[in-house]
């Protein structure tokens, strides 16, 4: 399934080292693993009594990982699981509460970059956008089957795609001749209900950016999903432990914040960071990705 090793350089590398502060005989989740970026951090600052454990939805990605991190010293587990599931997946490996968590939220450019994958228009491919080959429901279901105002109301809340009406409307117009499948066709529908050509200068982010980042979250539960992290966050954190959030949009970036400000007001949380830790401008030239993203941290105050 993977041939080689693929390098991924992980958003705000520095931050999350720092805000994490990862000791040698932490266990740590990265719940996210992805390609392993963050995880080889983590696992240098992990010696034999260290525990990593990796969780992706995406197989390909759990072995690309695999792959980048062999040969470390500490315990490193591997899990095909969800992080809304946390508690399960721990409960998997014996354990129950760990020191450090992490989230890096959203796609991967392995998933982005891959046409047979379905999740962008750069790319002509099957509407698909499912991170994990499990879930029953893709992209294609969805603008098939779903109900003309439902589906403006997913592309309106997750992404606040302010044409989300009129784009829904011509979706449910042009499925009516024939099934929309494939990502080309959904892109020139929604640009075509914009009136925007897409290779216009005038166009400054391609016109279906909104409409497919929204059907992306809503295949993949992704507001409900960190929901359920940040629920279940600080039965799993030791005290003291810390608990960062790496979110790439204002409506994720939100729901973080609130249950935060929640927790803290509850003395629970003690809230590393007021306000978003964001990229320098070093980073944001080298790595475009870290252009948007919005790091907080937590860290967990003892019960008693
Ligand atoms: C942005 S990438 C992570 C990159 C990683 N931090 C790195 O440095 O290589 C996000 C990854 O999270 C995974 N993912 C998204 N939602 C998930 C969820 N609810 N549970 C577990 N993994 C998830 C995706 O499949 C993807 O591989």
């Amino acid at each position: 399934m993977v041939d080689k090793p693929i390098g991924h350089t992980p958003v705000l590398p520095r931050e999350v080292c720092e805000l994490l502060a990862v000791q040698s005989s932490d266990t740590v989740v990265d719940a996210t693993v992805g390609l392993g970026g963050h995880a080889r951090l983590f696992a240098e600052n992990l010696d034999r009594r260290g525990t990593l454990i990796c969780l992706d939805v995406d197989p390909a990605n759990l072995e690309r990982a695999r792959a980048n991190l062999a040969g470390r010293s500490c315990r490193i587990e591997f899990i095909h699981a969800n992080f809304a599931e946390l508690p399960k997946a721990l409960g998997s490996i014996g354990l129950d509460r760990v020191d450090v968590l992490l989230a890096d939220l959203g796609v991967s450019s392995t998933q982005l970059d891959d046409g047979a994958r379905g999740f962008s228009f750069m790319h002509d491919g099957p509407l698909d956008m499912r991170m994990d080959p499990r879930l029953m429901v893709t992209a294609a279901d969805m603008v098939n089957r779903m109900k003309e105002r439902d589906l403006a109301d997913v592309l309106f809340y997750n992404a606040q795609e302010m044409r989300s009406r009129r784009i829904s409307k011509l979706i449910c117009n042009e499925r009516r001749n024939s099934r929309i499948t494939t990502t080309g066709r959904l892109a020139e529908i929604v640009a075509r209900a914009q009136g925007i050509n897409p290779s216009s200068h005038k166009a400054k982010i391609h016109p279906a950016t909104r409409t497919f980042m929204a059907l992306r979250m809503a295949v993949n539960e992704e507001i409900p999903n960190l929901e359920r992290l940040l629920q279940d966050a600080p039965a799993v954190l030791k005290p003291a432990g810390r608990f960062g959030v790496i979110a790439f949009h204002s409506v994720e970036d939100k729901v973080v914040k609130l249950d935060f400000r929640k927790r803290k007001s509850e003395i629970v949380y003690n809230v590393l960071t007021k306000k978003p830790v964001t990229a320098d401008d070093e980073e944001r030239r080298a790595n475009p990705r870290s252009r948007s993203a919005k790091l907080r941290v937590a860290r967990r105050l003892p019960t008693e």
